[in-house]
Parts: C-alpha cells; sequence; structure tokens
C-alpha cells in the first residue's frame, strides 16, 4: 500500500522538521487534514499554510478537506500546490460542479465518506474520480480506534471500481496501523493514511517498509 501519512498529530511549531521526518520515513505521500470547525468540531489550517509547505518539499500533496463549503476554496488550494483535492460527499457543495473545478486545475479528484454515508454514496461519480477515501474514524481528530464496520463498505467499493474496469485508488484514514493495515489491505484499500502511529513510533521508517509490504 503506498502511505500518505497526516501532520495532524505532528508539532505544528516546527513544520518544517515535521515534513523532513515524514520525508526520511520513506513514506509515499503527505495528507494535509484541513477542517473547518464546522464540518467537523475541529480547525487546523489552509490554503496560505499548504503554500508555505508547498516549496520545502517535493511530495505528492494529499489535500482532505473536512469543510462545509469546499468548492469556496477549490482555486485557493490549487493555487497553493495540492496535488490532490479530496473533500466530503456529504459536504454543502455540488459535487458535480466542485469536481470539475478541481479537474480545471489539472488536480488528482477524491471523494471522502463518513463512516456513516454507504458506499453507493459516491458510484454516480466513480468515473470523474482518481480516489475515493473511506474514513474509519469519525473525521475531526487523530487517534481514535479504527472502526471495523467498515470494511464491508472497501470491499463494496471495490468491487464496484473492479466491475466497472476503472482504476479509482481507495484510502483509508483512521486508526491505520501494523494490526489495522491487512485488514483493509484485503478488503481492497490502495492507500492508508497514518497519523498517531508513524508520529508516534519508535522506529518510523521500519513502520513505513511494514506497510508498504501488507496489501
Ligand atoms: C481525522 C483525519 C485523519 C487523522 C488520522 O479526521 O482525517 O487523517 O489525522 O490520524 P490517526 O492515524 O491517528 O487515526
Ligand atoms: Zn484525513
Amino acid at each position: 500500500m503506498l502511505i500518505s501519512p497526516s501532520i495532524l498529530t505532528c508539532d505544528f511549531a516546527h513544520l518544517e522538521q515535521e515534513l523532513d521526518f515524514v520525508k526520511r520515513s520513506g513514506a509515499d505521500w503527505l495528507h494535509l487534514d484541513v477542517m473547518d470547525g464546522v464540518f467537523v468540531p475541529n480547525l487546523t489550517f489552509g490554503p496560505p499554510v499548504i503554500a508555505r509547505l508547498r516549496p520545502l518539499s517535493d511530495m505528492f500533496f494529499d489535500v482532505h478537506l473536512m469543510m462545509q463549503y469546499p468548492h469556496r476554496l477549490v482555486d485557493a488550494f490549487a493555487a497553493a500546490g495540492a496535488d490532490l483535492i479530496n473533500f466530503h460527499v456529504e459536504s454543502a457543495s455540488p459535487v458535480a460542479e466542485t469536481l470539475a473545478a478541481i479537474r480545471s486545475h489539472g488536480k488528482k479528484t477524491a471523494l471522502a465518506l463518513k463512516p456513516a454515508t454507504p458506499a453507493e454514496a459516491v458510484f454516480p461519480y466513480l468515473d470523474q474520480l482518481d480516489m475515493v477515501l473511506v474514513m474509519t474514524v469519525e473525521p475531526g481528530f487523530g487517534g481514535q480506534k479504527f472502526m471495523a464496520d467498515m470494511l464491508p463498505k472497501i470491499a463494496a467499493l471495490r468491487a464496484e471500481i473492479d466491475r466497472r474496469g476503472l482504476s479509482v485508488a481507495i484510502e483509508v484514514d483512521g486508526g491505520i496501523a501494523p494490526d489495522t493495515a491487512p485488514l483493509v489491505a484485503k478488503a481492497g484499500a490502495t492507500v492508508a493514511v497514518v497519523g498517531s502511529a508513524l508520529f508516534n513510533a519508535p522506529d518510523p521508517t521500519a513502520l513505513v517498509q511494514t506497510l508498504h509490504a501488507i496489501g
């Protein structure tokens, strides 16, 4: 599986060093959790911070928007240097128009699903997507317990993507660690967000190697 570390658990006073830590761990992407305090009960950062991080890293910026109105800031996140813009199908933005706006900037597209939302919610958009994100915790905070009852949703998405012959990646986010990664890989996930498990790991490089070998 590809590994996309979330900087939500990192030391926000030293972001440059934390980016360096992620790079040295051997991870593939950088997962940036944008929260607006409305869609989720937490607030993080937005385009100005991402724009400042962009020159410091050559990693793929996987931007996860937990926002009520993501379409309002698509242009700003694209200009800030996002490589992929991922927003929630439960947001208040028009899904097709928001996906088209992301595409118009030449960026990769993704839709995210909260735990209560069924896989079928993204089926109408699958052929416009590079990735689907299945939340395996309630969005808002790092360090929560993995929800094993999300595994059938991952499998349902995998089956539909394969049935239609599409090459849409499936990302999982929340509680991913060496014990839960094999379960999501078996269900069909191809990208794993890793937050607290990486930032608290005694040997981050070994952890990424272990996760890379799964799936
Ligand atoms: C939660 C975020 C996740 C979170 C994952 O809303 O979307 O990316 O940081 O953190 P862990 O791996 O600690 O569950
Ligand atoms: Zn996330």
